[in-house]
């Protein structure tokens, strides 16, 4: 089944980006063709009896899928980025990390008010990264309706972060 495969294509890397951390790197997933059709597959195959207006992908790696998973629901993908790299006017959010903050951008034009988004990362550890994408959106006008990862650390709480937003939360492979 899809955790499994995924699960067997992950990297562990050893004390990256710094000491003590274990770091899952998903781009073995990327070198197989197969297994990332399937991986959006099963995105789409869990959500189809949702409404779903547009797919929020958060920078960088939600891009992978999130625009994979986008065009296979035949609706638009729109992208989450750090500051400065949208071009258009934008709208920001400051969120905390462990040290110091960080921001996020939508573009004013991404949806229309009241549209359904489902927001796509490659990867739930805390939940801050799409909880902060959550409020952006709520703060748009938008609906969040759901979330989906690739990869879960469960032991990080980020589901119980993210609940009161939407309990419609897709991980693929869970830690
Ligand atoms: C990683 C990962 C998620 C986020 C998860 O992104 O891709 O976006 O952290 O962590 P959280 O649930 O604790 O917020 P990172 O900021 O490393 O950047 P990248 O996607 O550009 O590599
Ligand atoms: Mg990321």
């Amino acid at each position: 089944m899809i955790a499994q495969k995924i699960k067997q294509a992950i990297r562990d890397i050893p004390d990256f980006p710094k000491a003590g951390i274990v770091f899952k790197d998903i781009t073995p997933i990327l070198k197989d063709a197969e297994l990332c059709v399937g991986i959006t597959d099963a995105f789409v195959e869990q959500l189809k009896d949702k409404h779903i207006d547009a797919v929020a992908g958060v920078e960088s790696r939600g891009f992978l899928f999130g625009l994979t998973l986008a065009n296979k629901l035949g609706v638009p993908f729109v992208p989450v980025r750090k500051a400065g790299k949208l071009p258009y006017t934008v709208k920001q959010k400051v969120y905390d990390l462990e040290y110091g903050t960080a921001t996020i951008e939508l573009h004013t034009d991404a949806f229309e008010p009241g549209a359904r988004i489902l927001i796509h990362d490659d990867l739930l550890a805390t939940g801050g990264t799409v909880s902060a994408a959550s409020e952006l959106i709520q703060e748009m006008g938008g609906e969040v309706v759901g979330f989906t990862f690739v990869v879960g650390l469960g032991f990080l709480n980020g589901r119980e972060r993210i609940a009161p937003v939407s309990d419609n939360i897709i991980v693929l492979a869970e830690y």
